[in-house]
């Protein structure tokens, strides 16, 4: 689809309004923070490695959109010092960036792609004093075979695989949550497959403005 042909779709399905801002947010990231975070808008494959369900182009998540998502988070009583967050499919780690600023504690992101990883850290590099590195780290790793930390109680997903991967990584979640007791939120970007999460027992609590759901586990 071109860039035009997405622009017209945008404004069908957010108003001209939203997709203005929209659009000021997704150019205006990397130019406000100096990082690298815009799309590779060509397919690719990771070298080396075959995983069913896997070929697709790396986007971060819109910031207006993730901005949303942490102020309702915030209305559902979610601190961010006090909470450790991580995204899976960290991508070029844009919503990691944003998780630091935004405050939380720690911030942890799971990332197949190993360039991705290197430019996530390049990322974290940059600008040391608005991301903080000790709080910070992203994993070079499969998604389905990493069990989260027990102090992880946000996990952020940006519609990052397939339906059954997805399923995956929501019965390692539920592994970490029974090992050890806490409510865990999930926000979901473009979530494709919301209706597995609800087959794993998580509960919807909101939904932002069509574009992300978050659920929660207790
Ligand atoms: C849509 S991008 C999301 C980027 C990031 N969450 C953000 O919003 O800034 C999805 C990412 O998931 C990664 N991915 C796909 N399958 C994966 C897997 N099995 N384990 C870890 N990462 C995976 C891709 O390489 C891609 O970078």
């Amino acid at each position: 689809m071109g860039k035009l042909e997405l622009v017209l779709r945008s404004i069908r399905r957010r108003g001209l309004l939203n997709t203005v801002r929209y659009l000021s947010h997704e150019v205006g990231f990397d130019l406000k923070y100096g990082t690298d975070t815009k799309p590779e808008m060509a397919d690719y494959v990771l070298a080396g490695q075959y995983l069913d369900n896997y070929r697709a182009p790396c986007q971060g998540a819109n910031p207006w959109i993730v901005n949303q998502c942490f102020d309702e988070l915030s209305r559902l009583g979610v601190q961010p010092e006090q909470s450790a967050f991580l995204d899976f499919g960290s991508g070029k780690g844009r919503v990691m960036l944003m998780a630091l600023m935004a405050g939380f504690r720690r911030v942890i992101g799971v990332e197949l792609d190993p360039a991705l990883c290197k430019i996530t850290s390049h990322n974290l590099d940059g600008n040391p004093t608005l991301f903080m590195r000790d709080q910070c780290i992203v994993c070079n790793e499969d998604a389905t075979q990493y069990i989260p930390p027990a102090d992880i109680n946000v996990v952020f997903l940006y519609n990052p695989f397939g339906c059954e991967l997805v399923r995956a990584v929501m019965l390692n979640l539920l592994l970490s949550f029974r090992a050890s007791r806490r409510p865990i939120y999930v926000i979901y970007v473009n979530p494709v497959c919301a209706q597995v999460l609800i087959e794993c027992g998580l509960r919807p609590v909101s939904e932002i403005a069509g574009e992300a759901k978050i659920f929660m586990i207790a």
